[in-house]
């Protein structure tokens, strides 16, 4: 695994958002992410609630506040909860890698429903992107999916992933995309193809 983890930053501001570290106002916001049957239909279908409320009533929002890497997106006016975001190391235990050694960056980003189709993705991984190529060391930046998640492959795609192959797990095709770390440094979130 790479030295220099992930990305430090606890606060990122774009024009609409802002990226910061989770606070107990997220959880409702949270519990939506992990039960909505939409947001989870390429992530192994909607969890049951009373599970993932009872993960927040004995952890708390620190498991997911400490995390390295992990960040929620917020709305830069009213602060409200859009989704998360994270920046942190593939294991090298799992399918899917573009070194021998594993342990690569690897991206991951979750939207509440309602907030789909407004480029907040594409504007929140830019910013965050660019952050960590001006922390980090170049290096190779992940994104795995469901090759049935046409939204996300179309996210990665224009954020300049490239398609590397596929691979089968969780009973499902996915693809593994790859971008350099470094080629987000001069990136603006407003200005990537539509
Ligand atoms: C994957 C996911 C984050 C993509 O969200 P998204 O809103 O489609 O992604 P983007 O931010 O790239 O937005 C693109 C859309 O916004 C539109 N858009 C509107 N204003 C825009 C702007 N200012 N800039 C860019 N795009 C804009 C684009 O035209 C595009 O619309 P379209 O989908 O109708 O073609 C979302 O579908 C999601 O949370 N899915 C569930 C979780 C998941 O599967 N995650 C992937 C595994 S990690």
């Amino acid at each position: 695994m790479n030295a220099l983890l992930t990305l430090s930053a606890t606060e990122i501001t774009t024009n609409r958002l802002r990226l910061r570290k989770a606070h107990d106002a997220d959880i409702d916001g949270l519990i939506e992410l992990q039960t909505d049957p939409q947001v989870r239909a390429h992530l192994g279908g909607p969890r049951p609630r009373g599970v993932v409320e009872q993960y927040f009533d004995a952890n708390g929002i620190s498991a997911i506040a400490d995390k390295p890497g992990t960040y929620v997106i917020a709305d830069e006016e009213t602060d409200q909860f859009i989704g998360t975001l994270v920046l942190d190391r593939r294991s090298a235990d799992l399918p899917g890698h573009v070194t021998e050694e594993g342990g690569e960056l690897e991206l991951s980003y979750l939207l509440r429903r309602g907030r789909w189709g407004a480029g907040l993705a594409f504007e929140a991984a830019t910013a965050m992107l660019r952050a960590a190529a001006g922390e980090l060391p170049d290096q190779p930046v992940l994104a795995v999916t469901q090759t049935a998640n046409e939204r996300s492959l179309k996210l990665a795609t224009r954020l300049g992933f490239q398609r590397m192959g596929t691979f089968e797990a969780y009973d499902a095709e996915q693809t593994l995309a790859v971008a350099d770390l470094h080629s987000f440094k001069a990136r603006s979130p407003m200005s990537g193809p539509r």
